[in-house]
């Protein structure tokens, strides 16, 4: 950035105007509306520049344009000469003028026709009535800090009031109206501060495969309550001054137990505040959503639930294996390997039904007794199955082969990393993306 863009208070100081025409009168009006005094002259002498904030000059001998440069920037005076970038300390920019919001375009001087091209866009999409829209929150400005003393429940109330019906009647031009919604919203958050929590699917890893609601809600989050298999990729999305809360689990080492992670939502949403808890993958499918939605509900908090990309997809797709094929199968069931009280707790005689495709969670370590389980209910072990390992992810892996092969080799095979066990015909009719492809798209 060549030029750092400020705003200067000009009201009631003076600005020096040097040269007489049509484009020093153009520059005289937007200092005039910033409540500038004017000093005009045609001339430059340097007793004109005594007292002055800021100084322009157009239209002038060219002797007097170079020595009013000079002399104002030997003097630490802001100038500017009109098309004479050599001789300005600061540019003009183009200006989109709804007081109090005031856009500022520059191009750093290189092109004065695309500023102005930009600039009527901006005007194109900025209400008319935007400035009476922020004078309105300008007058509650004190009122809305007594009120909602929380930084995070002020600038909640202020998105709301900004965008629903205040700003529908200030930008209608119905003032007085616009004044009581503004109140009446106001009186509404001061008596129900209570924060809302938003259990969030945050997806397989890759940031791209978040979804767009997903994503709105990271940027608006005051506060991020996350596990383990949240990716940095994903976390990088939120707001930078969002808090963030690791409560992340790891198999048998439960560092935060549910029930605390259940009382701190409910003690976050009370301080008013707006809190995503962000699960990998989707908080409903083998991630305790249910068991947080339901103490939520119970204290009375505002929730809602955003899916995301369970690992059964994304490694299907990372894969190219279909999880249902109209040949090979019609049933999907998403399993668990982990085991309750040291045992695997399955009803192994449903998953061994033929015509299924099994996508294991959490079945790495425990998948040699699930191949033996599902054996003993009469599937054969030369039934393919893949492990996918960070499906959906960096630096994803795939180990295919049969049940019975994979069930031998996982464990050593495996990098540590979240992995998924596929089993079904589907394995059989898997159809690798193009590698090349991915890592273009990748790259
Ligand atoms: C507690 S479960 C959470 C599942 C998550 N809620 C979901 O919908 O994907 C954790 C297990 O999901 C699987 N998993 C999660 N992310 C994965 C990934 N990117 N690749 C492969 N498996 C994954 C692994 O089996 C891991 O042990």
């Amino acid at each position: 950035m060549r030029h750092f863009p400020a705003f200067l208070d000009l009201a009631g100081r003076t600005a020096l105007l040097v040269g007489a025409g049509e484009t020093i009168e153009r520059k005289a009006e937007p200092l005039r509306r910033a409540g500038a005094v004017l000093r005009q002259a045609p001339r430059f002498a340097p007793a004109l520049l005594d007292g002055v904030a800021i100084a322009i000059g157009a239209d002038a001998p060219e002797e007097d344009l170079r020595a009013l440069s000079a002399e104002a920037q030997r003097r630490g005076i802001p100038v500017n000469i009109v098309d004479r970038a050599e001789l300005c300390s600061f540019v003009m920019p183009a200006i989109v003028d709804r007081d109090p919001i005031t856009v500022a375009i520059s191009t750093g001087g290189a092109a004065p026709t695309l500023a102005r091209m930009v600039r009527q866009r901006i005007e194109a999409v900025l209400p008319p009535r935007l400035g009476a829209l922020a004078a309105l929150a300008g007058r509650f400005q004190a009122r809305i800090r007594r009120a909602l003393p929380d930084v995070a429940a002020r600038r909640r109330f202020l998105d709301a009031a900004l965008t629903g019906r205040p700003a529908d009647l200030a930008l209608a031009g119905r003032d007085t109206e616009a004044e009581a919604a503004f109140a009446q919203a106001l009186d509404a958050a001061e008596a129900t501060p209570l924060g809302t929590v938003f259990l969030v699917g945050a997806g397989p890893g890759a940031a791209d495969l978040l979804t767009l609601r997903a994503l709105r809600l990271l940027g608006e989050a005051d506060v991020i309550v996350h596990d383990r298999l949240v990716s940095d990729a994903v976390l990088d999305m939120a707001r930078r001054d969002a808090e963030r809360i690791f409560v992340g689990k790891a198999r048998a080492n439960h560092c935060v137990p549910q029930e605390e992670i259940n009382a701190l939502l409910v003690r976050l949403a009370r301080q008013g505040r707006r809190v995503v808890r962000l699960k990998g993958g989707d908080p409903f499918v083998f991630g305790r959503g249910g068991e947080e939605a339901a103490a939520l509900a119970e204290a009375g908090i505002p929730h809602e639930v955003v899916p995301g990309v369970t690992a059964a997809l994304a490694c299907a797709a990372e894969a190219g294996i279909p999880l249902t094929h109209r040949d090979a199968a019609r049933t999907l069931t998403l399993v668990t390997g982990h085991t309750r009280e040291g045992r695997l707790d399955l009803d192994f005689a449903a998953l061994a039904r033929p015509a299924q495709t099994l996508a294991v969670y959490m079945g790495l370590s425990t998948l040699p007794a699930l191949a033996q389980g599902l054996a003993a209910e009469g599937l054969d072990p030369s039934t393919p199955a893949a492990i996918v390992e960070s499906g959906g992810s960096e630096g994803s892996r795939c180990l295919r082969g049969t049940l019975g092969s994979v069930a031998a080799e996982g464990g050593a095979w495996s990098s540590g990393r979240p992995a998924l066990v596929l089993v079904g015909e589907v394995v059989r009719l898997a159809v690798p993306a193009d590698a090349t492809t991915r890592e273009r798209e990748r790259a």
